[in-house]
């Protein structure tokens, strides 16, 4: 049969029914406005890559090519990664307290790579995904891509919310729904900051054990705690039970692209075969080089490093949000990258967002962390890669758009009512210079 297709796309007609699903980013045109310089960009996450001395990653590449001319470093490699960083892996993981076997571990192109792998293996168009309200928004679009249902489960400032669960596995079930796994992120997570509780770590596993669900636990931030250490993993008490995913990333750089499943035995060795299919081999220089930086340098004292850089820039946008915005809610994340910042009803984040733009601040609006168009109340605020005092600027900026949209609201509905206008306090206000 010829392929219609349009004047746009000739192959418009013979896309796999699949990539309905691949959508881009509706924000994403506006996000290459936000990346010029004198636009605050609260908005991605990107680790602050710079605070890594540079002569730590030049020696370790140094090293590494003057093995043999890095003829390993530089050829194809094994479909699980190489024994020696699965080894580095073990010793990162007990950390959170996981105990097992490299045996176990499948290096991959990151842990998105890892998502995109799992969700490969187990999930058929329509089945279902259970993940936290809200959730990772490069996790939703993988859970898209392949056709699962995502059913959001509520949380509150100590994480995912147990009972919400069980009527989540309730309610799904009642209709016939066939849930393949709870997708959670414990640490500090993405987008909402908060951090799951060590009991109702217990609890979920639990839940799950009994209704028979896999528990799908992606971990990036878990060592960047600015205070205490987060609760031990959750694969630290279930081994059966719980795919854990870890990365490099944030800890370390996310240009290697190096990430890690750890999952039961039988799992493991359908994700290799996945990861060869997908692959071949994860990046075999990316996985030498960081082997040889894990052998040779300072790690501990490193990720204590950016710790003390994320922790400052999480307390200046802390106090800026307390002095520019008192009057809303936002969480307060005790390590990682994001707070989650709650408007009044009225305000729309994503209609706000051009506007921000224009005053020269971005940020993620609440629906690109939603499957089901919810989170027009919400804004993921970065505090990652800006310095603190850029924080400062950017927050007194938000605050000036949305003082200005409150006040638009009620002068329009002031004029309906007849009402005088009243003046808000700090409208207006210029921001900070930060040039
Ligand atoms: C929660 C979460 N999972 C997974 C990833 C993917 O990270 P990477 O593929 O760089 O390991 C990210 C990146 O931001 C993330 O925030």
């Amino acid at each position: 049969m010829t392929n219609k297709g349009t004047n746009l796309d000739p192959w418009y007609d013979s896309y796999a029914d699949r990539t309905a699903g691949l959508s881009a980013s509706e924000v994403r045109a506006l996000f290459a406005v936000a990346s010029r310089p004198e636009v605050v960009s609260l908005a991605g996450g990107m680790p602050f890559v710079s605070a890594l001395p540079r002569e730590l990653v030049t020696g370790s590449i140094d090293r590494v090519m003057s093995n043999g001319g890095g003829a390993m470093a530089l050829q194809y490699g094994s479909g699980q990664g190489t024994p020696a960083i699965r080894e580095h892996i073990m010793q990162i993981m007990a950390m959170e307290g996981i105990r097992g076997s490299a045996d176990d571990v499948v290096v991959t192109t990151g842990s998105q790579q890892a998502l995109d792998l799992v969700t490969r293996l187990f999930i058929n168009p329509g089945d279902v995904i259970l993940a936290e309200s809200p959730s990772y928004v490069g996790a939703l679009g993988v859970f898209k891509a392949y056709q699962a249902d995502v059913e959001h489960v509520a949380m509150d400032d100590e994480g995912l919310i147990p009972e919400a669960l069980r009527e989540a596995i309730a309610s799904v079930t009642s209709r016939g729904g066939r849930i393949k796994f709870l997708y959670t992120i414990p640490n500090f997570h993405n987008p909402a900051g908060v951090t799951l509780s060590w009991a109702r770590r217990l609890e979920i596993l639990e839940i799950c054990r009994s209704a028979g669900i896999l528990v799908l636990e992606d971990n990036p931030y878990g060592l960047l705690s600015f205070d205490e250490p987060a609760p031990h993993a959750m694969r630290s008490v279930d081994d059966e039970g719980v795919i854990y995913l870890g990365s490099f990333s944030k800890t370390l750089a996310p240009g290697f692209r190096v990430g890690w499943a750890l999952a039961p035995h039988a799992i493991r060795e359908k994700l290799i075969l996945a990861n060869e299919s997908a692959t071949l081999s994860p990046n075999s220089f990316g996985q030498f080089v960081i082997t040889e930086y894990l052998d040779q340098a300072d790690w501990r004292g490193q990720i204590d490093i950016f710790r003390g850089l994320y922790r400052e820039r999480r307390d200046a946008m802390l106090s800026a949000l307390g002095e520019y915005l008192p009057s809303l809610t936002w969480t307060r994340p005790e390590g990682g990258f994001f707070v989650w910042l709650s408007l009044p009803d009225e305000l729309d984040s994503k209609a706000m967002l051009p506007r921000a733009v224009k005053e020269l601040v971005a940020y993620t609006p609440g629906t690109a962390f939603y499957a089901d168009g919810q989170g027009r109340q919400n804004i993921r605020l970065s505090f990652c890669y800006p310095t603190p005092e850029s924080i400062r600027v950017g927050v007194a900026r938000l605050a000036t758009v949305i003082n200005g949209e409150l006040d638009l609201l009620s002068t329009f509905s002031s004029a309906r009512l007849g009402k005088p206008i009243p003046l808000r306090e700090g409208v207006g206000t210029p921001p900070p210079n930060i040039s």
